[in-house]
């Protein structure tokens, strides 16, 4: 490994989000999904060159075509995905990017499914729009979770549903999504004409070495039916930068997402722009690399969360984020009882399942070893 991930830099007095939440307290945080990692040395020489340069006025995203042309190289060579740049709609942020495509594929009073449980402000996005959330339910089959796909089908027979929000990779439950599974998603949509939006944000945390994403768009039977939300934001720790972006194949689809974004979603700013261009084309070996040394937390957090009784742990597929199963423990607050123990993780009933919590292990060994102790502590 040429990158050295055990050394991070302190975040103390940057106002970081999941930081200052515990601050003063002995309780090491391990919410929010950002890492602690340093970011990649040529992403950091980008934005320093921009900055001392010294403007920091407007720019225009839809013209930016270093880092387009680094969207479709990524797509390319990581994803087997070949996008026409005409695809790409640059937005600053997933959240918004999946809020606005409620407003642009549904009316108020509509249904669309969301799984349960998964990443917080997807769970609020219906209501948030006016809409009705239809949850549909996380399985265990063979010992992996995935959607209820049974209940995926009659939900989205209903002529009032009109949009599925996927999380794949799935954010907490770390399953990626096989061909057989997205061929079923597809069938279900396309019989229904429901539309897909597809938040990836985590597509290229996959750690098992046997699996691989599968970007929805890319999917001849979804191309037409489906926006695929993507960003260099997880992966590469510029999550603060806001910058994401939609590949929506259709134009009609596409016309209908920038009308509902116009005028209240900003624009990508330019470090961000700057630092998903850096990412995207200079940052594939630290990329690699940190994907091994995430492999090696990930098996550390599957061994010692479930050495300690009460806890379980499935082998995170993808993701830096590990859904612990606390059910067993026979506690009320399971998240009351993490804190007690000196750790800080997601609470679960945040994701809507209230017995478990989200252990976020992108950070040092040392960081992570230390969490893992004071949870099995007595
Ligand atoms: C599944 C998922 N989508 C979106 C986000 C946040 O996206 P953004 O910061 O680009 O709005 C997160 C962050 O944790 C996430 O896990």
């Amino acid at each position: 490994m040429t990158y050295n991930f055990d050394k991070t830099p302190s975040r103390e007095g940057t106002y970081s989000f999941k930081w200052e939440k515990y601050k003063g307290r002995d309780i090491i945080p391990a919410w929010v999904a950002d890492t602690e990692f340093r970011c990649a040395d040529p992403i950091l020489e980008s934005l320093s060159r921009r900055i001392e340069d010294g403007n920091l006025g407007y720019v225009l995203p839809g013209q930016y075509q270093p880092a387009i042309d680094a969207v479709v190289r990524w797509l390319k060579d990581k994803h087997n995905w070949d996008i026409d740049p005409l695809w790409l709609v640059w937005t600053p942020g997933v959240v918004p990017a999946f809020n606005a495509a409620c407003k642009a594929y549904c009316e108020p009073g509509d249904k669309i499914m969301v799984q349960v449980p998964n990443y917080p402000p997807l769970l609020a996005a219906p209501k948030l729009n006016d809409m009705q959330r239809v949850a549909i339910q996380t399985v265990e089959v063979d010992g992996r979770y995935t959607l209820d796909f049974e209940q995926l089908a009659q939900e989205a027979s209903d002529p009032a549903c009109k949009l599925l929000i996927l999380c794949n990779p799935m954010n907490p439950v770390g399953s990626v999504l096989t061909q057989s599974e997205l061929d079923q998603v597809a069938e279900i949509c396309q019989r229904n004409n429901v539309v897909l939006c597809s938040d990836e944000i985590h597509c290229d945390l996959v750690l098992d070495e046997d699996k691989v994403h599968l970007p929805a768009g890319r999917d001849p039977k979804l191309k037409n039916n489906s926006v695929t939300l993507m960003a260099a934001s997880k992966t590469f720790n510029i999550a603060g930068l806001g910058a994401s972006f939609a590949i929506i194949p259709d134009a009609k689809l596409r016309q209908h997402f920038v009308k509902a974004a116009a005028g209240i979603v900003p624009w990508v700013n330019q470090l961000g722009l700057l630092a998903t261009e850096a990412a995207f084309t200079r940052c594939d070996d630290w990329h690699t690399d940190q994907l091994d040394y995430l492999r090696e937390n990930r098996d550390l957090v599957y061994e010692r969360i479930n050495a300690i009784e009460g806890l379980s742990v499935k082998r995170q597929e993808a993701t830096f984020l590990a859904w612990v199963d606390a059910s067993g423990l026979g506690v009320d607050d399971v998240q009351k009882w993490a804190e007690q123990k000196g750790v800080g993780p997601s609470p679960g009933v945040d994701f809507g399942a209230p017995q478990h919590f989200r252990v976020n292990f992108g950070c040092s060994r040392k960081m992570l070893s230390e969490i893992l102790e004071r949870l099995a502590s007595e």
